[in-house]
């Protein structure tokens, strides 16, 4: 269990990460990404991945689900699910490690899995070790 109650790894997280992915946007990639995250209130948020015929337009599930969670007025998160059709449970990319780092804590859980059942448990300190963060703009 968490500190908030909740079970790690999150099976109602997951389940979110698995319906959401449903809803991706990924004609050229077709890869489905859904990523759910549970907020300090313990209501979940979910997104998954859009992709744009400009590719560098598009946007990892992870995002979504975070710009969900800001956007209801929420800024921390407490646990991360992320779910794909992939061989093993997929890794955020590096730029969603920032993303998920800006708003949680370093022993914050992470599940990873894939589509078929598999699953990994981290942290967001474990998927970005040396962290860029506010302390580093500190010149005094
Ligand atoms: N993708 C995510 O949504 N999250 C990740 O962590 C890895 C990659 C998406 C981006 C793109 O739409 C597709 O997967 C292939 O890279």
């Amino acid at each position: 269990m968490s500190p908030r109650g909740f079970a790690i790894p999150d099976p109602e997280l997951l389940a979110a990460a698995r319906a959401v992915r449903e809803n991706a946007h990924a004609p050229y990639s077709r890869f489905k990404v859904g990523a759910a995250v549970r907020a300090a209130s313990g209501a979940v948020y979910v997104g998954c991945n859009v992709e744009n015929v400009a590719y560098p337009e598009g946007t990892c599930a992870e995002a979504g689900a975070i710009a969900a969670m800001v956007a209801a007025g929420e800024t921390r998160l407490t646990a991360v699910a992320v779910i794909a059709d992939s061989p093993t449970p997929v890794p955020p990319c590096g730029g969603c490690r920032q993303k998920l780092a800006e708003f949680g804590a370093g022993a914050t859980p992470v599940t990873l899995a894939t589509t078929a059942g598999a699953t990994r448990a981290t942290t967001i300190a474990a998927l970005l070790p040396g962290s860029f963060d506010a302390s580093h703009m500190d010149r005094s």
